[in-house]
């Protein structure tokens, strides 16, 4: 009788298939990959895997979102599904191993399960959902998918309203069908992650899995300073309304409050646009694109109002005219008991070291802790470096990761 726990993935097939799509929107150094959610190479990805999972003898299911996914029966009829899975999409020139990973391990657990004709108390589904990472709106397919779309975020989306629309059209989405793509919770056992830490935590402490606790919370703003248009070479330097002097000081204060009174927090302004952005004029207009998070939801809040009146400050102090922009905002989430006792079992059964550990990225786990029982497990990533072409993982922390992610999803119904 074959015994769930003695299956394995198939580290070549997987190899095999992360090269392949490492190409696609590969950067010139060929050693990271640059496909902004719903861009031309994030959808030839998604093509890609999509021919993947047909070959796979799978049933492919993309939904209104643009979530694509492969699906396996292996259970009784009307049985729920376990979903695992991550993301296609990359941050601009970004890593090959970011969301990728989790599909292609999310894909080869279902090949192995269904080869080995393994039935389970639940369906498998692998799952990539759309712009995870907030090229234009933060977890959109994953909060599309669970009902939690904010259709004021589609109004002011942090990547921008022209970037939307182009994204949408260019893959034949619309916004009515990222609002009706919601799935029915009732039909959802849980779902599982697999992902790079992308930070050092793993590496520092020499463990093989990180079993994720709690996801951070995410909050984005675009604050904008205000001054006046003037001659760079006439006009005296006391006089000059330079909304860039505006967005230096308030730079500086987001590090220096952050770090002196919010320890386990972090802020980052990622964008900075001057208008009208020439040499010889001073700028009228900084445009800043603030990212705050926080590990819980009280420190967020107090976070946010600090941010904002350091912008406040900053505006007052050089003679500026202040607006901000709320662009969104996902609350920090603790991952399901459930999910990490599966996870942390499945490390366990192979013998690897395991430590819980927050996550301090955001991930579409986030959006589907709300409908079902939502857990991720890490593996490490050298150097702590993501979210570039840096980012690298052993490839033997990898097939620890799928064969994590193989037993925690075979074994997730085990009390
Ligand atoms: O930005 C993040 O935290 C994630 O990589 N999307
Ligand atoms: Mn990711
Ligand atoms: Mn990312």
């Amino acid at each position: 009788m074959l015994n769930s726990t003695d299956l394995r993935i198939n580290a070549e097939r997987l190899w095999q298939d992360f090269q392949a799509l490492s190409l696609i929107g590969a950067t010139v150094d060929g050693q990271g990959v640059h496909r902004p959610a719903l861009g031309p190479a994030h959808l030839e990805a998604r093509r890609w895997f999509a021919q993947r999972v047909q070959h796979s003898g799978l049933e492919l299911r993309i939904d209104s979102a643009g979530n694509h996914s492969g699906r396996l029966e292996c259970a009784p009829a009307g049985a729920p599904t376990l979903l695992l899975g991550s993301h296609l999409d990359s941050v601009p020139n970004g890593g090959r191993y970011d969301g990728a990973l989790g599909v292609l391990a999310a894909l080869e657990v279902l090949r192995v399960v269904q080869k080995a004709g393994l039935r389970l108390p639940y369906h498998l589904e692998a799952i990539d959902f759309t712009d995870e990472e907030g090229t234009l709106v933060g977890l959109l397919g994953s909060a599309a998918f669970a009902g939690a779309l904010n259709v004021e975020e589609l109004r002011s989306p942090r990547g921008g309203r022209e970037m939307l629309e182009a994204g949408l059209a260019r893959a034949g989405l619309t916004e009515d069908g990222l609002l009706q793509a919601v799935r029915d919770p009732r039909t959802l056992a849980g779902y599982l992650e697999l992902h790079i830490e992308q930070g050092p935590r793993l590496l520092n402490a020499g463990v093989s899995i990180g079993v994720v606790s709690a996801i951070v919370g995410i909050c984005s703003y675009k604050v904008e300073f205000m001054g006046r248009a003037d001659h760079a070479g006439t006009t005296p330097m006391q006089v000059r309304r330079d909304a860039g002097l505006g967005a230096s000081a308030f730079s500086l204060a987001v590090r220096r409050v952050v770090m002196e009174q919010f320890p386990d927090c972090v802020a980052n302004i990622g964008q900075l646009a001057y208008t009208p952005g020439a040499y010889n004029i001073v700028p009228e207009r900084a445009s800043l694109a603030l990212e705050l998070r926080a590990p819980e939801a009280d420190s967020f809040a107090r976070l946010e109002a600090a941010l904002l009146e350091q912008a406040r400050l900053a505006a007052q102090e050089h003679g500026l005219g202040l607006e901000t922009h709320f662009l969104g905002l996902h609350q920090p989430t603790p991952m399901s008991p459930v999910a990490q006792r599966a996870i942390a079992r499945a490390a366990a059964e192979l013998g690897l070291s395991a430590m819980p550990l927050v996550s301090g990225a955001g991930h579409d786990a986030q959006s589907l802790a709300a409908i079902c029982p939502a857990g991720m497990l890490f593996i490490p990533s050298q150097g702590g470096a993501s979210h570039s072409p840096r980012e690298f993982s052993l490839w033997e922390d990898c097939v620890n990761g799928a064969n994590v992610l193989l037993q925690a999803a075979t074994g997730y119904a085990k009390k």
